[in-house]
């Protein structure tokens, strides 16, 4: 960096201060300094009646520099609070002009200013700490709250939502909004301030936003109960409460410095580690190892998908709300009408709950068109195939879309455990076949596990990861493998709830201990949301094959439980009745003493002894083996690190982001205990739970899989 990251030019009788610290204009210690300095010169100069803070490029900050945090900050550099305070004491107007995302530590120094006009378009604010699980650290819990009042900042910042402009006004975070330049637009209404004699708004000194809640105690003390089911166990949301809450109850200093203190005191916690690991493991699962950076992704401007059920409606959803056309393929028209309605429900429903306009609705409908003819995507340029799991019929329509697509087309299927590398080796075009593995609901969960074959092309992984993107989703790279990375990992964490079950747990009990870890649902109530014949079927179809191939019932241990449950009709939600029992209409599973006498029948049969079960057993014996299933996925190459197994169980299953994913979780506990306790169950317990030879070297060498 040569040129000074912040400069001050006169505009008349208005300093222009501007931040100029590319590629973001982070407000690292250089800036800070640099700023802290023109802000007092601009004070100090007799020409100057008003200051502009703006910032170069595509927004005004990207806030505090993350790097820099958990690091003593250093001593020649003020700290932001610093620079705002003198900022906001200043005796000049100031007015912040906002532009682009305006988030975290940008939106504090916003703040400090007097006034704050931004961009009409494209602009963001919003203080989203609480999602790297610290709160504000540079005034935004005590000047929020003063700018537009307790609730909406509560509502703000517990939840890290970033709003568009005319929200911002409508809620008075802004007081301007300017069209076309907003250096300019800012310039404008200083002028005016100094025109009208208007002086400086500090922050510190409104307290009328404050009067409603000073008036109703419990509006903090439900809120906090609130958000306390909300977090899961997540500290951050809470701190803010407790940050927002000075500010009704000490003096502004007071409460600054009481929001600095938490602010320390999180920062260096074991909880913001696993939430900044988190963020960088996103950005860095969107890095494929061996794909250089200049190998070009294809543009997507027609989709395909066929098969228009549960999967393929989802998916043509993602598409049309990426603004890519997209057209279905099913097998009868009549088909072809029930998937066309999937879609069109899901929309009308987020109409119903104002997540969308009509008219957005109609145009997005509109780029979705239905056909039962292959002809009719031969023009497309990703196909996403969502049928049946059936591999001799996923074999045949493979055929026939290659046969039909234009050459160029990438040919992608959607199947959760079959083998990519035998549906490729059906085309002459093995090079564009690759694995897009969505998951349920597919307009919703933002995981998509991409599957590389083993003849997959460069360039087909490279579109296939911008399409993804594209989609709004974390797209991870893995190799195939039975159910790739995280069903297979899954399967290793069900079978052991299952388990459990037969040794003396319920599924109550099992489901509230891993809720209580801090996962959204236990596994028995997934279950019930998925269906239970989903996975019957699977296993059904599986043993089926076994002895088709003339070998015998697979010898390891097995739970017939959810497969009795899955016989007497009961198939979860859908049914009304499956692990639990549905009230009408409710999704609130009810334990039912059917299920319990069915459990206890099963250990009976099975002469295990039922006795007491804690919640420490049931997360390690639930939690260690899926860990010990990553390291053999690690191991084997099927997930390029241990951070992409982190985004696939942060993004698919819910796997608590404060605890940075199950990879980041057992380096945090340390290998050894986690090989120590899976050693112990393997002796217990033969089947399925070998330890992985990767987590015992790391184990023994004291290593972490965060370097593997
Ligand atoms: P589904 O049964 O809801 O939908 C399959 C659709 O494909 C049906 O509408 C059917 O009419 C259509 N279809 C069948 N053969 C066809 C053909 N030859 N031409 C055109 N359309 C045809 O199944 P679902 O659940 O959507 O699963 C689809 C795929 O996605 C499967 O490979 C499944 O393993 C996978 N998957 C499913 C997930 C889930 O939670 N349901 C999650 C992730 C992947």
């Amino acid at each position: 960096m040569g040129a000074e990251p912040v400069t001050r030019t006169g505009r008349g009788r208005i300093a222009l201060v501007m931040i100029d610290n590319p590629p973001v204009n982070s407000l690292g210690a250089a800036v800070r300094r640099a700023l802290d300095r023109e802000v007092a010169a601009a004070l100090d100069d007799p020409n100057t009646a008003a200051i502009v803070i703006a910032g170069k490029g595509r927004m005004l900050s990207g806030g505090a520099d993350i790097r820099e945090f958990g690091k003593p900050p250093p001593a020649d550099a003020p700290i932001l609070p610093q620079v705002i305070d003198r900022i906001e004491r200043g005796t000049k107007p100031v007015v912040a002009a906002i532009h682009g995302t305006a988030a975290g530590g940008a939106l504090e120094l916003a703040l400090g200013a007097h006034y704050r006009v931004a961009a009409t378009e494209n602009t963001r604010v919003g203080l989203p700490e609480v999602t790297l699980g610290i709160v504000p650290g540079a005034g935004g819990t005590q000047r929020l709250p003063r700018t537009i009042g307790v609730k909406p900042a509560l509502e703000m910042m517990t939840s890290g939502e970033l709003i568009a402009s005319k929200r911002a006004l409508a809620l008075g975070i802004v007081d301007a909004l300017v069209e076309g330049d907003v250096v300019d637009g800012a310039v404008r209404f200083a002028e005016r301030l100094v025109a009208e004699g208007k002086g400086p708004r500090r922050t510190r000194e409104r307290e009328d936003k404050l009067a409603e809640a000073r008036a109703n105690p419990n509006l903090v003390a439900e809120f906090r109960q609130q958000i306390k089911r909300s977090a899961r166990g997540q500290e951050s949301p809470g701190a803010v409460v407790d940050c927002v809450e000075a500010a009704l109850t000490k003096t502004f200093d007071e409460a600054l410095a009481f929001e600095r203190a938490t602010f320390q005191r999180l920062v260096g916690s074991d909880q913001a580690k696993a939430l900044r690991h988190a963020f960088f493991a996103e950005r860095e699962a969107a890095r494929v190892k061996d794909l250089p950076e200049d190998i070009p992704a294809a543009p997507v401007g027609r989709a395909a998908v066929m098969g228009c059920g549960t999967m393929g409606a989802g998916i043509a959803i993602c598409f049309a709300n990426a603004d890519i056309p997209v057209r279905v393929l099913e097998s009868s028209p009549e088909l072809l009408d029930k998937g066309l309605a999937r879609i069109r429900q899901t929309y009308a429903g987020m109409v119903e709950r104002k997540r969308l306009s009509q008219d957005e609705m109609d145009k997005r409908m509109a780029l979705v068109a239905g056909t039962t003819a292959m002809a009719d995507i031969a023009d497309a340029d990703f196909v996403i195939e969502a049928i049946f799991e059936d591999m001799a019929l996923k074999k045949e329509v493979f055929r026939k879309l290659d046969a039909a697509c234009r050459p160029a087309a990438i040919l992608a299927t959607n199947t959760s455990s079959l083998d990519v590398n035998e549906i490729a080796a059906a085309t002459r075009r093995p090079d564009r076949v690759i694995g897009t593995h969505f998951f349920s609901p597919a307009n919703i969960m933002r995981l998509v596990e991409t599957v590389r074959g083993k003849a997959t092309s460069r360039e087909t992984i490279a579109t296939s990861m911008a399409l993804a993107k594209k989609l709004g989703k974390v797209g991870v790279l893995v190799g195939v493998c039975d159910s790739f990375v995280g069903n297979r990992m899954y399967y290793a964490y069900g079978r052991q709830a299952d388990f459990l079950i037969e040794e003396g747990a319920l599924p109550q009990q099992v489901d509230k201990a891993i809720q209580d870890f801090g996962f959204p649902m236990g596994p028995f109530a997934t279950r019930d949301l998925a269906g239970i014949d989903v996975g019957y079927r699977i296993r059904q179809q599986r043993a089926a094959q076994r002895k088709a191939q003339g070998l015998p019932p697979d010898p390891r241990r097995y739970s017939p439980i959810a497969d009795r449950i899955a016989e007497m009709g009961r198939y979860g939600q859908k049914t009304g009745q499956g692990w639990y029992r549905y009230e009408k209409g409710a999704r609130a599973p009810v334990p039912d003493p059917e299920i319990e006498k069915l459990i206890v029948a099963v250990s009976q049969e099975k002469g295990i002894q039922r006795r007491p079960v804690t919640d420490q057993e049931i997360i390690e014996r639930c939690l260690y083996p899926l860990v010990n299933e990553g390291a053999k996925i690690l191991e084997e190459g099927i997930a390029q690190r241990a951070s992409d197994i982190d985004v696939v169980w942060l993004y698919g299953y819910g796997f608590p982001r404060w605890r940075g994913g199950p990879m980041f979780w057992a380096d945090q506990i340390g290998l050894a205990k986690v090989y120590d306790a899976m050693c112990r169950l393997y002796e217990r317990d033969r089947d399925w739970l070998e330890p992985a030879p990767l987590l015992a070297r790391l184990a023994k060498s004291g290593g972490k899989f965060a370097e593997v």
